[in-house]
């Protein structure tokens, strides 16, 4: 039996979330039945790209709550303050988040995931890395060995973490970013997309270029 899904945020991020889950019901038959989209403040934009797609949108995000318990939900918000914020309103441990990861990405052994990991083809997990909830990685992405990527970090796309490094809450890794070996990125931290980061990595600041300043 597909287990019933709701994709948050009707967005680009969320749309191709919706594109992920489609390949995984392709390539492992069908476990997850979309329900729909839910969505706060959807543009009529937005609404006319679900449409296209055939998938309903629900309402709020509150409707959520009216849902029965067994349907799961993934939070399609790419900014990771957002998606905190947005994870926050539905309520820790009221529904359990789904597990997302196309089955065109890799992930090596001995991994942890929490609830709500979404993985977009063409990633590579090695070993030994722990996800927090609600952890994206963009398609290409690269994580390497005994990284620590904490609650709603995201990873963009063509991103490389190297190994041993530890990312913490809320992180944003921008477009092709280069993490060396061993670096810790403190909370609510952004890399720019392009910059290269050789050294940590301050909670709140912004760095970018080559080397990341
Ligand atoms: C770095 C970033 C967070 C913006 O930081 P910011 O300090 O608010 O930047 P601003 O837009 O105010 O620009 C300030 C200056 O930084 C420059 N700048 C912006 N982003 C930059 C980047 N990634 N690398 C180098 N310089 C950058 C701007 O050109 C501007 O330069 P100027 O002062 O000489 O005109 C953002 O540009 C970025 O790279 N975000 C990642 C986005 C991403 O990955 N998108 C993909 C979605 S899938």
């Amino acid at each position: 039996m597909p287990e019933p899904l709701v994709i948050v945020g009707c967005g680009g991020h969320g749309r191709e979330i919706f594109g992920v889950v489609q390949a995984i019901n392709e390539a492992q038959g069908d476990p997850w039945k979309v329900l729909g989209f839910v969505d706060d403040a959807p543009s009529d934009v937005n609404l006319g790209r679900l449409e296209r797609l055939g998938v309903p949108f629900l309402g709020a995000i509150p409707q959520l709550a009216a849902m029965p318990n067994d349907v799961r939900y993934v939070i399609g918000i790419g900014d990771p303050r957002v998606r905190a914020k947005v994870a926050g309103k539905i309520g820790p441990g009221m529904r359990a988040a789904a597990p997302i990861i196309h089955p065109a990405a890799t992930v090596g052994l001995d991994n942890r995931f929490a609830e709500g990991v979404v993985i977009f083809p063409g990633a590579r997990v090695t070993t030994n890395v722990t996800m927090g909830r609600h952890v994206h990685l963009n398609q290409n992405v690269t994580v390497g060995h005994d990284t620590v990527l904490d609650d709603f970090v995201q990873i963009n796309p063509l991103a490389a973490v190297s190994g041993d490094c530890h990312l913490h809450e809320r992180v944003l890794v921008g477009t092709t970013a280069a993490l060396l070996q061993g670096l810790t990125v403190g909370m609510g931290a952004t890399i720019g997309a392009g910059a290269c980061a050789v050294k940590d990595v301050p909670a709140g600041s912004i760095v970018k270029g080559v080397p990341a300043r």
